[in-house]
């Protein structure tokens, strides 16, 4: 099915410059970017949106990492866009991760593994209009 799904760039991977080159991996593997911005998030924003990880072990880094410097967050449209974007990132543990994806390529350590992909369609639809209205998501594909 035509799907949309949320992807960040994480801090780890923006301050690597590493922008261009992710986007250029969705692009070319078919997946289409139909909304961008660059944000820096606050605690507030960070909490809301990992709200199912409250209270697990990694929590407080989790937050600390995804507040230090800004990301790039998108909304990806295609063909089984959800199940796609977490083939090309790869496992959540880069060390995991197949060779030649996202993960493995500019991710580092699990709690800082340069991109994060909604993992169902009831969290990509919970995830997107966590970052953006209805309108700014544009009609493609
Ligand atoms: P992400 O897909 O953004 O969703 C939650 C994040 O928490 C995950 O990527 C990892 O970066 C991080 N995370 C998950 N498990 C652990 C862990 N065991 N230790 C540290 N960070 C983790």
């Amino acid at each position: 099915a035509l799907e949309q799904t949320l992807s960040i760039i994480k801090p780890d991977a923006v301050g690597e410059n590493h922008i261009g080159e992710i986007v250029a991996h969705f692009e070319q593997a078919g997946l289409s970017i139909v909304a961008m911005k660059m944000i820096r998030l606050s605690r507030e924003q960070a909490e809301g949106f990992y709200a199912e990880h409250i209270g697990r072990p990694f929590f407080e880094g989790l937050m600390n990492f995804m507040t230090s410097g800004p990301v790039v967050v998108q909304v990806l449209s295609g063909e089984n866009a959800i199940q796609r974007n977490r083939e090309l990132m790869g496992a959540t543990d880069p060390a995991k991760a197949e060779p030649g994806t996202l993960r493995a390529r500019f991710g580092s350590i699990v709690s800082a593994n340069a991109v994060h992909g909604s993992d169902s369609p009831v969290s990509a639809a919970r995830e997107i209009a966590y970052f953006f209205d209805q309108d700014a998501v544009l009609l493609r594909n």
